[in-house]
């Protein structure tokens, strides 16, 4: 016990979850707020949980004065690109106008350290050939990126009001499972290229499609920089310890600083689960550049954060685990085939 209270904004969602967990083995209390647009119930553990939405001003302000929130952890996003571009305006109001009211609500509260999850998407198209740092221009290339980028530069101006201190971090392609096998990547619809090419590994799709094999790299497939997400929940907790004792204001990449690309994932893949990932080309989707890797540097140097899971083999199974027992629970919850 550490008698600090974290509010954990979207805890019902994949990375949130495993927060709320990393949380509680810390020995801080933790309370969930979720509207259950894209989560799930069952993998909050038995926290205090409000059922709601973030713009619900009047949630919020009960919210904050019934629990001391310390600090806000804030995860509640939708985050589909091309579902972006087709209805931004949804987008800019879930992303951007209810962060406003939550900000909003906190500085009511004086509720005064944030920590916000941004993107790789906030930096659109590399101009640069190889890892990116966080100095590196940001020009998002989509709607989502966009409403990250605002957010963050909102932040800056909150601070620069004396309203709240951040950190704000940037994921690259978050990937993995608890080691436990009891939490994972549950989106749905699901578009990331692990659980996907797991998912078709288990049967439960016939066929992963690669998006684009002419791409500027060796193999023609994009190459992507994959983080744990155990190591994503290690690098908040540190980002926590630093805004409550007092540390400044920051933005931090998060990545392991190796591309990998979409052809050496499924092989990988194919390797953890012991089964063939047939594949299809397809075209390239709009906006996706050939290479994103992020340099990690800064958060290491300045928080110390030194991930666990760096290597694509160690962050696949942990995801084949949780896959293997959620096509189970499945299974069973259908029940036995007629
Ligand atoms: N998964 C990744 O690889 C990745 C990469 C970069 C950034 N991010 C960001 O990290 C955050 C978490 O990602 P995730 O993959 O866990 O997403 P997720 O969709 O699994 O979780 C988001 C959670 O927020 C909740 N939510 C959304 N809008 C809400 C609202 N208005 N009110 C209350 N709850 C709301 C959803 O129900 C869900 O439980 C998001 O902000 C996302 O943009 C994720």
């Amino acid at each position: 016990m550490n008698n600090k209270t974290v509010l954990v904004v979207g805890g019902a969602g994949y990375i949130g979850a495993h927060m709320v967990r990393g949380l509680l083995d810390a020995g801080y209390d933790v309370v969930v707020l979720d509207n259950f647009s894209r989560g799930h119930r069952d993998l909050v553990p038995a926290v205090p949980l409000v059922e709601g939405d973030l713009g619900d001003t009047l949630l919020l302000n009960e919210v904050f004065s019934r629990y001391p929130v310390d600090a806000v952890m804030h995860f509640a996003a939708y985050s589909l690109v091309a579902e972006s571009v087709a209805r931004p305006l949804e987008y800019y109001r879930n992303n951007v106008s209810s962060t406003i009211d939550l900000l909003e609500a906190m500085s009511r509260h004086r509720v005064r350290r944030f920590i916000f999850s941004s993107s790789a998407a906030v930096y659109g198209e590399p101009s640069v050939a190889g890892a990116m740092r966080e100095d590196h221009p940001t020009c998002p290339t989509n709607p989502y990126g966009a409403t990250k980028l605002a957010v963050e530069r909102l932040l800056v101006d909150c601070a620069a009001a004396g309203i709240l201190s951040f950190v704000s971090l940037r994921y690259f392609n978050a990937a993995g499972a608890d080691a436990s096998g009891e939490l994972g990547e549950r989106h749905d619809p699901e578009t990331h290229l692990i659980p996907l090419a797991l998912q078709v590994a288990l049967g439960m799709r016939k066929r992963l499609q690669i998006f684009g094999t002419d791409y500027p790299t060796a193999d023609g497939t994009c190459l992507r920089d994959y983080v744990h997400v155990t190591d994503l929940v290690q690098a908040h907790l540190l980002a926590l310890e630093s805004l409550l004792g007092g540390g400044d204001n920051a933005v931090y990449n998060l990545g392991n600083s190796k591309g990998y690309s979409v052809r050496e994932v499924i092989e990988v893949a194919q390797h953890v689960s012991g089964r063939t990932i047939p594949t299809t080309p397809a075209e390239r989707r709009a906006g996706d550049p050939a290479v994103l890797i992020a340099e990690s540097e800064k958060i290491r140097q300045e928080l110390g954060w030194r991930p666990r899971y760096e290597d694509l083999k160690t962050i696949i199974e942990t995801a084949w685990l949780w896959h293997q027992r959620e096509a189970g629970r499945e299974g069973a919850a259908a029940g036995p085939p007629v």
